[in-house]
């Protein structure tokens, strides 16, 4: 094999994968009543957005050529429901509707939880014996994607991993007159460690507890395969698996069992752990960075989440 790899030209004839920013989403943090930008500590090169600046750094993204932003929201305030998620005036509904306005061709993708919304940081409601309402819970999704898609959302990602969702979603979206929205489905999300700058970053950690009640076990693939599969059959129109590089087998084994697209979400842990070594003098952050965005897409991912995927686009181009 290697006749195949002397010059660049005879290495880019063969190359099996690509990666290019087309193939990227960038998530951004958007927080009510600030002013500007605020550096979140737990992620270096990622801030706290105003809704102004949410709008600026969305214009770079799609300037450099990334065709979707991913929205989290830090609500004005948070309660036992979550309320502010389904806020029709929310921070993540007033984001989306600034962004499309300046930025019609950018997607917008939001993500759906009620993790970021609730005063005790759980994904749902809880009930009194402090376990998660799964029924209810659907009830609140619902209402927050409608509005979201209201908005003007192009896609509504719902990352809470209640059983039925996605069913419940579609039937709420389409009563709505809001079929042509797809829904881009966190279906393989594990109780993992690396959501750990993430959580510092929405305030959306647990105040008692944690979330393996309903995320799954890090031990299980054939798990995440069904949980994908359970989700196609529900109207998911893009399967995710979440975090992407501890688990590049739960990728590939989803994009060989479903005809969906699959996305892979690079979480705050894998970003912070490249930044470190890298901030260290430990690694070379570029040639890290693309090795293991490129690891994600060989392993079967059609689509990348990354908080890299500013960098990455100014490096391909
Ligand atoms: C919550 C949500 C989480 C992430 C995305 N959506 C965190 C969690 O489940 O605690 C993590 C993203 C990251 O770590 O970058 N609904």
């Amino acid at each position: 094999m290697r006749r195949l790899r002397r010059t660049g030209l005879l290495r880019g004839l063969v190359r099996e994968t690509e990666l290019s920013p087309a193939h990227l989403v960038y998530p951004m943090f958007v927080r009510h009543g600030l002013d500007g930008r605020v550096p979140i500590v737990s992620m270096p090169g990622i801030d706290h957005l105003s809704v102004g600046a949410a709008v600026d750094e969305a214009g770079e993204a799609a300037a450099l050529g990334i065709p979707a932003v991913l929205l989290f929201g830090l609500p004005a305030a948070k309660d036992e429901e979550g309320s502010g998620a389904w806020d029709e005036g929310g921070i993540v509904q007033t984001a989306t509707r600034a962004i499309k306005a300046q930025h019609p061709d950018l997607l917008v993708i939001t993500d759906l939880c009620l993790c970021e919304y609730t005063s005790h940081g759980h994904c749902g409601v809880l009930r009194d014996d402090g376990v998660v309402d799964n029924d209810l819970t659907l009830e609140l999704l619902a209402r927050t994607a409608v509005s979201q898609a209201e908005a003007g959302a192009d896609l509504v990602a719902p990352s809470d991993m209640m059983d039925g969702r996605v069913g419940a979603l579609r039937g709420a979206l389409d009563d709505r007159g809001l079929a042509e929205t797809p829904i881009m489905a966190y279906s393989a999300k594990y109780a993992s460690a690396f959501y750990g700058p993430f959580r510092e970053a929405a305030e959306s950690a647990p105040s008692k507890g944690d979330r393996r009640g309903y995320q799954m076990d890090p031990a299980n693939a054939l798990e995440g395969v069904r949980e994908a599969q359970l989700d196609a059959d529900e109207g998911a129109d893009v399967l995710m698996v979440k975090p992407a590089l501890p688990y590049l087998d739960v990728i590939r084994r989803v994009k060989d069992a479903t005809n969906l697209p699959v996305a892979a979400y690079n979480v705050s842990g894998e970003y912070a752990m490249l930044k470190a070594a890298a901030a260290a003098g430990l690694l070379d952050e570029r040639a890290a960075v693309l090795e293991a965005i490129i690891g994600i897409r060989r392993a079967g991912a059609d689509i990348v989440i990354t908080y890299h995927a500013k960098d990455i686009s100014r490096w391909l181009s």
